[in-house]
């Protein structure tokens, strides 16, 4: 039997889910049960009635489900899809900034241990929704600096990147030659870009957001021709689902964690219930107040 087909049997009998980032291939997103960024992921992981989560994404991703289903198996098809940012801010930073009386806000591209230790959770679709709602004109957000300076610009209030220099490494990669060499190749289109992005990136685009968001606002927009600042498994995407319209990579960029899941990965983590995302009880306790608080918010 074909894998696919032996994966979706799998699913049936266990009464699996699987989810699935903008960012994993697509042979992968077409036996996904659902698709998106991390907060429409997270909020999906937190209502589902499935026994078995198998998560296609990097490690926090997993993380928070598995954070908002201690009851639940959360499987990962490779121990391997680590987001590298994550590693940036080990929960004693978190720590140490706190005592500056300042609220944190954490980026979900973080480890459940550094969650637990903030005040609340963000990701890149409501930081500024989450900035906002703090009764605080100075706040903490990180690991990305990036995203800091994005909600700083989008609320007018002070927010401090902890680390200064906390980045991504696949959105680093655009330049702001990329958009200008763009705007010149295209006049045409309209330029779309995350906010892991650097700032002259962010400032010279026509449209900032998570990755759903910009799959929606290529959607919506009667624009029919879309250069792409992010990674390409979202280009991708865009690319099979939105008819008619033409998307172009800013500059191709792959996350090379969230390529190591593969349909054998998934199928053998779910035959064999392996690579089992455990988390602390105390951390996951903290880390899901985090999580929670920001779900109530945005
Ligand atoms: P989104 O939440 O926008 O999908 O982003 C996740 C991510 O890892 C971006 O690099
Ligand atoms: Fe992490 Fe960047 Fe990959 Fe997103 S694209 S998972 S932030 S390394």
């Amino acid at each position: 039997m074909e894998i696919k087909k032996r994966i979706l049997k799998l699913k049936d009998e266990k009464n699996a889910v699987i989810l699935a980032h903008n960012y994993q291939n697509a042979e992968i997103q077409e036996i996904a049960d659902f698709i998106g960024d991390s907060l429409e992921l997270a909020r999906t992981a937190a209502k589902t009635k499935a026994d078995i989560i198998v998560f296609c994404g990097v490690d926090f991703m997993a993380e928070t489900a598995a954070v908002l289903n201690p009851d639940k198996l959360v499987l990962i098809p490779s121990k391997d899809a680590r987001c590298p940012m994550a590693a940036q801010l080990p929960p004693e930073k978190v720590v140490e900034a706190k005592r500056s009386g300042c609220p944190f806000v954490i980026y979900v591209n973080s480890y459940a241990a550094s969650k637990a230790e903030a005040d609340i959770c963000c990701t890149s679709a409501n930081a500024a929704k989450v900035v906002e709602s703090l009764d605080s004109d100075t706040v903490m957000l990180g690991p990305d600096a990036n995203l800091a300076w994005f909600a700083a610009r989008k609320t007018g209030k002070k927010v401090i990147a902890v680390p200064s220099h906390g980045y991504c490494y696949v959105h680093k990669a655009f330049r702001i030659e990329d958009v200008r060499n763009a705007r010149s190749a295209h006049p045409d289109a309209k330029i779309i870009v995350h906010p892991e992005c650097d700032p002259e990136v962010q400032i010279a685009a026509d449209f900032v957001g998570s990755t759903s968001q910009m799959y929606r606002y290529a959607m919506e927009s009667d624009a029919e021709k879309f250069v792409v600042g992010t990674e390409i498994g979202l280009i991708e995407r865009m690319r099979r689902e939105i008819e008619g319209k033409e998307f172009i990579p800013l500059r191709h960029t792959t996350c090379i964690e969230m390529k190591l899941n593969t349909l054998e990965r998934i199928h053998d983590v779910l035959l064999n219930e392996k690579n089992v995302v455990k988390i602390d009880l105390e951390i996951a306790d903290g880390a899901r107040k985090a999580i929670r608080r920001m779900l109530e918010v945005a």
